[in-house]
């Protein structure tokens, strides 16, 4: 479509043709592959986790990590309300129950409400948390680096630790923030909890055209995460298979593309990067208009842009904003619908949730594709200060 600009789009301008030629030619197409290992090698580079087991996408990556966190039928696991549905899909694959947390201002899991709920409504007993009020297991909990923003985890590691808790971090919208405060200073985001899961969707900072990632620094998580990501085979020659296993291991062509997209980050980086700081410099600050700042306590791939428009009170409202960007050729989104409205999950059990229900009706996610140019972010600019 002439003029339109889209919220975000893939950039390909690398090694992608020549790496998936490769494989073409070789007729290495499919799950095993040169490229599966060199893709995996070079996010244990970038990220500096020790081991990287490549998958199908970011929500094979999360189911997993679940299994081995030791989630199953029954058990619960908190989550925000505000992400993407995969992580909360990935809780209910295990059979497990999702218990939905508010998000503070960063859009990201509110570390002082989650805190206050496993204090005020669990017991530890056993060695293990339990809901008061369920009666059942508390064994994990996912926070998601929502649109290139990070969750600062020092204070809540500390009280998992007490309480027995792993933490998953959702880090399929965060690959390329590093922490640059507190006690994790330098590290990727994803390095920090029992495993990171990443995404390399179409829409994401770079793409494997669909795939994922799961990190961690366990040797043992990460031989049973490549274990149980290729159908359990404990014997390749008569296909033998002592536990149900799964079908995920990303492909040879999906991580030849992903590898070409990841020798390019930084530049992709420093162009989000310039984005966002034209975004904020044009949007700026003003009692209706609010460009939403990242925390400088670590930094940001800049995935998506948002701008919050504060007396918008209702979706009806940010509908009719949507619809007028759609008139002039301009793709904008409203953030994730919340998940404990989602009909699907709508029983579960929430804790306090009302800053995420101010921000859902207020929130525009702006176009921020790496192919942006400053003529397009004036345009997108204008109509947002009409
Ligand atoms: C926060 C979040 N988690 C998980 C996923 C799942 O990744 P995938 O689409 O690769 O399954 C995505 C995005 O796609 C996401 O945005």
């Amino acid at each position: 479509m002439n003029n339109f600009i889209p919220l975000s789009v893939p950039h390909i301008s690398g090694n992608e043709w020549k790496y998936i030629k490769d494989c073409l030619k070789t007729n290495w197409v499919s799950s095993t592959g040169k490229y599966v290992d060199l893709f995996e090698n070079k996010i244990e580079d970038y990220t500096k986790a020790k081991y990287a087991i490549a998958c199908i996408n970011g929500t094979s990556a999360l189911h997993i990590s679940l299994i081995l966190s030791g989630i199953s039928r029954n058990d619960e696991v908190i989550v925000p309300t505000i992400s993407f549905i995969a992580p909360i899909n990935a809780i209910n694959y295990c059979n497990a129950k999702p218990v939905f947390m508010d998000v503070d201002d960063n859009y990201t899991i509110d570390i002082k409400k989650t805190i206050e709920f496993l204090n005020t409504k669990t017991i530890f007993k056993n060695g293990i948390t339990i809901n008061k009020k369920t009666k059942r297991k508390i064994l994990a909990i996912i926070v998601v680096h929502v649109y290139g923003r990070s969750v600062l985890l020092d204070e809540l590691l500390k009280v998992c630790k007490s309480k027995n808790i792993s933490i998953i971090e959702d880090a399929a919208e965060g690959l390329g923030n590093f922490f640059e405060k507190g006690d994790n200073k330098n590290k990727h985001v994803g390095t920090i909890g029992k495993f990171g899961c990443l995404s390399f969707n179409g829409n994401k900072v770079i793409t494997s055209g669909g795939g994922g990632m799961i990190i961690t620094n366990n040797k043992l998580l990460a031989q049973k995460a490549k274990y149980l990501t290729t159908t359990a085979k404990d014997n390749t020659l008569e296909f033998i298979h002592n536990e149900v296993g799964y079908n995920y291991r990303l492909t040879n062509i999906q991580a030849a593309l992903g590898l070409a997209q990841l020798e390019k980050i930084n530049q992709y980086l420093k162009k989000k990067k310039l984005i966002y700081q034209h975004y904020k410099k044009l949007i700026g600050k003003n009692n209706k208009i609010l460009f939403k700042e990242i925390p400088k306590f670590a930094s940001s791939n800049h995935w998506l842009n948002l701008v919050e428009f504060i007396d918008c009170n209702t979706k009806k409202n940010l509908l009719k904003k949507i619809e007028m960007f759609k008139k002039n050729k301009i793709e904008v989104r409203p953030i994730w619908q919340l998940n404990h409205l989602q009909k699907i999950y709508k029983k579960c059990e929430k804790y306090n949730i009302s800053n995420a229900l101010i921000l859902v009706n207020r929130t525009l996610c702006l176009p921020s594709s790496i192919s942006l140019t400053t003529k397009d972010i004036k345009r997108v600019v204008a109509i947002i200060n009409e």
